[in-house]
């Protein structure tokens, strides 16, 4: 049952991608441990090489694992093709390769996880690519700071550390206007609560490595396309639309249409930057999907239920949980991710700094780490570890302060997270 596209989420989530194996029956999609893949004869190898027939070259490019992964991620995302890796950090390069060249800037919404911030203030100026950061609730703002350069716009639906919901469309308009894709990292959101492309998003990222595994197994990245995008509408995109050198003058848009992106990423993308998922991950991950619309109801439940304990609380400053109703982001939440804004968010503590440190040290169920969309319920302390590298300016914007801890909210009984948070609180603030 692999060709899906008329079922619901929650046998989507299931099914897509996954037939019984041919070879044996099984009905559980195997791990195809394997580097390499057999020819059938030579024509067969030389067809493969020369990307006029699709098939299974070597494990760095495609494997019959993440196949089925990458086929469940679209369809649950609305997209046309998907490409696996590594991790959430590959994806957003990932992304970005086929796009960008030296020279070249995106636009990037100030509200996004540290480490990306990182990774665009810096790392990506050894490729000769920058980025400017911009205030997504001002549509304006970000139209004014595209310019001749700029090769993409980036932001996350739902933002960690959280509380921060992005109006899609309304970015996706100024993107379209522009003429270059809207990339959304899905991460923190995923598919089940938001589902960016049809809000008008070009691409969408995931690590892998969250709520879609859901168990704090494994990393891992994807990149989804849309197939929306005109890649031949303008000149700025010539890796998609002009012949590419290393097969012999091919244009991937006018070869292979919608799935230009898609293919692109797998012949160039994982061929050179060999960010590749490996099979064992997929298998991890594809568990882990299987009862996401499960698993996300519980922690929206959870979340809304704590978040709303602690607003009330003297020693809370603060909470910004999008699904509160006192959230300046809770009406957006209603058409950008309506069944709920997630299972993380943030609070600042009374006693700045050094309570925040205090709680995390005293709290038993939530584990101290730099992790989120696990089952388990997960504290840190942004400032001090995700979010460290940045500026304090940075950190303000991104909404990860010194007084202000990042909750991801698990599974478990919300009673007794409450209970723990109670318990930690009157220590971190006696
Ligand atoms: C929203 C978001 N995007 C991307 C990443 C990077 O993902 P990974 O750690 O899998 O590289 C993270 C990691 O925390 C994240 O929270």
């Amino acid at each position: 049952m692999a060709d899906t596209p008329n079922l619901r989420f929650d046998t989507q989530q299931i099914h897509a991608g996954a037939t019984p194996d041919p070879a044996t029956g099984a009905r559980q999609t195997p791990i195809y441990q394997t580097t390499a893949y057999v020819f059938r004869d030579a024509d067969h190898a030389a067809a493969l090489f020369n990307l006029q027939e699709v098939g299974y070259i070597y494990s760095r490019l495609t494997n019959p694992t993440n196949a089925v992964l990458q086929e469940r991620i679209a369809t649950l995302e609305g997209g046309i093709g998907a490409v696996c890796c590594s991790s959430g950090h590959a994806a957003q390069i990932m992304a970005l390769f086929p796009l960008m060249g030296p020279g070249k800037n995106i636009v990037a919404s100030t509200r996004l996880y540290g480490g990306t911030v990182t990774q665009f203030s810096h790392t990506i100026k050894r490729f000769g690519w920058s980025c400017k950061f911009v205030d997504f609730d001002d549509p304006q703002a970000v139209a004014d700071a595209i310019d001749d350069d700029t090769r993409a716009v980036f932001g996350e639906a739902i933002a960690n550390p959280g509380g921060y919901i992005m109006d899609v469309r309304a970015i996706a308009d100024v993107a379209d206007a522009a003429g270059i894709p809207l990339i959304i990292d899905n991460t923190s959101a995923t598919p089940y609560l938001c589902r960016p492309i049809e809000h008008g998003a070009t691409l969408v990222v995931h690590s892998t490595t969250k709520y879609l595994t859901g168990n704090g197994t494994v990393m891992g990245g994807c990149v989804v396309d849309s197939g929306k995008f005109d890649w031949s509408a303008n000149d700025k995109f010539p890796s998609l639309s002009q012949p590419e050198e290393a097969y012999h003058g091919m244009k991937f848009h006018e070869t292979f249409g919608a799935m230009a992106f898609t293919f692109h990423s797998i012949a160039i993308g994982l061929r050179d930057l060999g960010m590749t998922m490996n099979p064992q991950a997929a298998h991890y991950t594809l568990m882990g999907i299987e009862t996401l619309s499960l698993r996300m109801d519980r922690h929206v439940q959870n979340a809304v239920k704590v978040a709303e304990w602690l607003e009330q609380d003297d020693r809370v400053d603060y909470v910004t949980y999008a699904g509160l109703k006192s959230s300046p982001y809770y009406e957006r939440m209603q058409k950008v991710c309506p069944k709920g804004a997630g299972g993380l968010f943030t609070f600042a503590v009374k006693g700045g700094y050094d309570a925040c440190v205090k709680l995390v040290n005293e709290l038993k169920i939530f584990s101290h780490v730099a992790n989120l969309g696990d089952t388990r319920s997960l504290v840190i302390h942004s400032a001090s570890t995700t979010h460290r590298q940045l500026t304090e300016e940075q950190q303000e914007a991104a909404g990860a302060g010194p007084s202000v801890l990042r909750l991801s909210i698990g599974t478990e009984d919300a009673d007794d997270l409450i209970a723990d948070l109670d318990q930690a609180l009157t220590k971190a603030t006696a």
